[in-house]
């Protein structure tokens, strides 16, 4: 009995070991999701991703799928017209878009279209200009994931 006992005592003291480390391992969490994302009131609600954010996402994935297709020597398909949301989706808040924003997007806009009027010897270059465009915007706004952006270019 008074083994068990001890024992139960020294569970208590690993659970409360464990809940310590929990708490203390959130802070590098935190910092991570603001390096991705643009406000640092957004790593506090993480259901509440914009129209804006939820978009960028996509855009972000889409170009990774396409980084491969042309990696593998392979044609990307079509422009995704989704994408020419990025003027009206709503951002996080009011203060997220940087000045001069639907300049940036056009501009984005415009040499992603031509991605696809490429021939297959200028793919990389007008993918990876596409990419400078992305981070061009950022470089204005929202720094947080500009790290992430600049991985997606290719190598010439
Ligand atoms: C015209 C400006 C602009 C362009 C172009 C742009 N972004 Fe963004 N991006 C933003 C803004 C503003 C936000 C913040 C959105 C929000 O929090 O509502 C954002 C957010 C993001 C996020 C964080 C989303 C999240 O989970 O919170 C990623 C990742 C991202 N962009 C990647 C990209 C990629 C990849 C491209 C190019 C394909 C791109 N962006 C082009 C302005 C831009």
């Amino acid at each position: 009995m008074a083994l068990s006992s001890k024992s139960s005592l020294w569970l208590l003291l690993a659970f409360l070991w464990l809940f310590s480390a929990c708490t203390h391992s959130e802070k590098p969490e935190d910092k991570s999701k603001d390096e991705a994302s643009c406000t640092k009131s957004k790593s506090m609600n993480p259901n509440g991703d914009s129209e804006l954010a939820l978009l960028m996402r996509q855009m972000y994935d889409s170009l990774l799928a396409m980084n491969l297709i042309i990696k593998n020597g392979g044609i990307p398909a079509a422009f995704p017209d989704a994408f020419l949301k990025i003027h009206t989706a709503k951002p996080t808040d009011s203060h997220t878009k940087p000045d001069g924003f639907d300049a940036y997007a056009d501009d984005y806009l415009n040499t992603y279209k031509k991605i696809y009027q490429s021939p297959k010897s200028e793919l990389k270059s007008a993918y990876n200009l596409t990419v400078q465009k992305c981070a061009t915007c950022h470089e204005a706004s929202c720094p947080g994931p500009l790290k992430k952006i600049n991985k997606l270019k290719l190598e010439l």
